[in-house]
């Protein structure tokens, strides 16, 4: 069942005017009821305003003023949708109808069913739907058992609660005729520089892009190494190799699943350039101890904060706890564009400027090139797409950090690792990890009561083909295999609901029982 429909004109007057089809005034009491979204066209607007309150003068003149409110009530209750501008004038509903060719549209456009008691509509659309069905629909899904299918990622939640803000930002670039380093992005770098509490923000192409770029402005290189986590997602090794650096890697704490920074200096050498650390599944890295090495060895720090926007250590947002960082804006992460993008954060104002020079062909005065650069910018419509996106970040991660109490809360007797976060962490939980030594039969037992999980990951940068040539062999980096062999990321999301987060732990609940215990 859909928890959004856009309601024809004549269910929405029956409802305002209390005409004597009762179908379309319960169905729009229940949407109410059950926080189902009531979509209405930008197209509707003005026939419901205007029949309406022409009703109202006729049935009712001393009404009009009251009518005028409940006019502006029924705004504020529903969604307005907007308009495609591209129209097919020769389309069979354009010709027998121009209004409903319009609603048809921005129904298309905004991926939702109409609901009509129009049997002429209803003949000539795609995705209409009559009152009377939507009823006896939403009474089956009472009576049946509730669906408990909970998808492990929902990416498009956040896009649709925010559809008018993404439009709006979308017409904003596509009306100022600038497409790249413009407006938007000098508005988005200072947004987000000023969440990070950095002072400066540079955006580029990727996450990947952003940690390359950082070594490469370091002057970092062939012949240097830069110790990265065992335990990671290869893109934090391929920043090193792209900056034709060797990563050397160094186990994490079994507890956090972060850089264990107790096994850093013996990782040292005199070719060591830099440590990345990763505030892995959105929970910081132990900072203090790490720049402390840092300092001792004259060493540049890079936070790999591709999962933990927002998220604080002792207080401080990452992002500022090294030298620099750099963010992935991949658009599963807690703060994503609707594409690729990534950003690097710092207070060093000349990384910055040699970032923005390094991403922009090597050029800051245009076609004077002062090094051999690279074609790395963040697109200007995503730049757009993430202030909007931005003003939500909090909220959202707020959310994220409720559910996470509640499966800490409701797990806590299962014979599953949970999540361990030192008094120091203030994690935003871009994933809820579980480690089990059946990890896979786990997985299994949650899919088959619906529930979606992931392995982040399943192997381990060491024992992947594409590091062959530094000849790692299985039992090398031992804690970071056992992670490998036992984690499982169970769904969190900001808009993952009540009863969906009850589904999780209910299906932990029956399943980990009968999981060995892990030690
Ligand atoms: C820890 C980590 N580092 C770096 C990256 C690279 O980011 P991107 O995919 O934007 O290049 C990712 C995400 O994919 C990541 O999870």
């Amino acid at each position: 069942m859909s928890n959004r429909y856009l309601l024809d004109s004549n269910v929405i007057l029956d409802y305002l005017l209390q005409r004597s089809f009762s179908d379309s005034i319960k169905l729009y009491g229940q949407c109410l009821e059950n926080d189902i979204s009531i979509l209405v066209s930008s197209a509707q607007l003005h026939t419901i305003e205007y029949v309406f309150l022409k009703q109202v003068k006729l049935d009712a003149p001393t009404q009009i003023e009251t009518a005028k409110l409940a006019f502006k009530a029924f705004l504020n209750e529903v969604t307005i949708v907007k308009t495609p501008a591209l129209i097919e004038q020769n389309h069979p509903l354009a010709l027998r109808d121009m209004e409903d060719y319009l609603i048809e549209i921005s129904a298309e456009a905004a991926d939702v069913t109409i609901v009509t008691r129009d049997a002429g509509f209803l003949r000539l659309s795609k995705r209409c739907i009559l009152t009377e069905q939507v009823l006896l629909n939403l009474e089956a899904e009472k009576t049946s058992q509730a669906s408990n299918k909970v998808t492990f990622l929902d990416l498009k939640t956040p896009h649709i609660v925010l559809r008018a803000e993404l439009e709006a930002a979308f017409d904003r670039t596509l009306n100022s005729g600038w497409y790249i380093q413009g407006n938007e992005l000098k508005q988005f770098e200072k947004e987000f520089a000023d969440y990070c509490e950095a002072e400066y923000c540079v955006g580029v192409g990727n996450g990947l892009d952003a940690l390359h770029l950082i070594l490469r402005a370091y002057g970092i290189g062939k012949g240097d190494e830069v110790i990265v986590p065992s335990n990671t997602y290869i893109a934090t090794w391929l920043a090193a190799s792209y900056a034709d650096a060797t990563p050397i890697p160094v186990e994490p704490d079994l507890n956090t699943y972060n850089i264990d920074p107790a096994l850093i200096e013996a990782a040292i050498t005199p070719r060591t350039k830099a440590i990345i650390a990763v505030h892995l599944y959105g929970q910081p890295a132990d900072m203090d101890a790490i720049n402390a090495i840092a300092i001792k060895y004259n060493l540049k720090v890079i936070e790999d904060a591709a999962q933990a926007h927002g998220a604080r250590y002792k207080g401080k947002r990452v992002g500022t706890l090294g030298d620099a960082a750099g963010f992935s804006f991949y658009p599963g992460k807690n703060l994503g564009a609707i594409g690729d993008g990534g950003a690097v954060t710092t207070n060093d104002a000349d990384l910055a400027q040699k970032i923005r020079v390094l991403g922009n062909y090597g050029s800051q005065i245009k076609y004077h090139n002062e090094v051999k650069g690279y074609n790395s910018r963040l697109d200007e419509l995503q730049a757009a797409f993430m202030r909007e996106k931005l003003q939500k970040l909090d909220e959202w991660n707020g959310r994220r950090k409720l559910i996470a109490a509640d499966y800490l809360r409701q797990m806590s007797g299962s014979n599953l690792v949970l999540p361990f976060v030192p008094e120091w962490a203030d994690p935003v939980w871009h994933l809820f990890v579980v480690r089990s030594q059946q990890h896979d039969v786990l997985q299994k037992q949650l899919g088959e009561a619906g529930i979606g999980t992931m392995i982040h990951y399943p192997i381990p940068p060491h024992l992947q083909p594409a590091y062959a040539e530094l000849n790692y062999k299985q039992g090398d980096f031992p804690i970071a295999e056992v992670i490998h062999q036992q984690v499982l990321s169970l769904p969190i999301g900001p808009h993952l609901g009540a009863d969906s987060t009850a589904a999780v732990i209910s299906a932990i609940q029956s399943s980990a029982a009968i999981l060995r215990k892990v030690y």
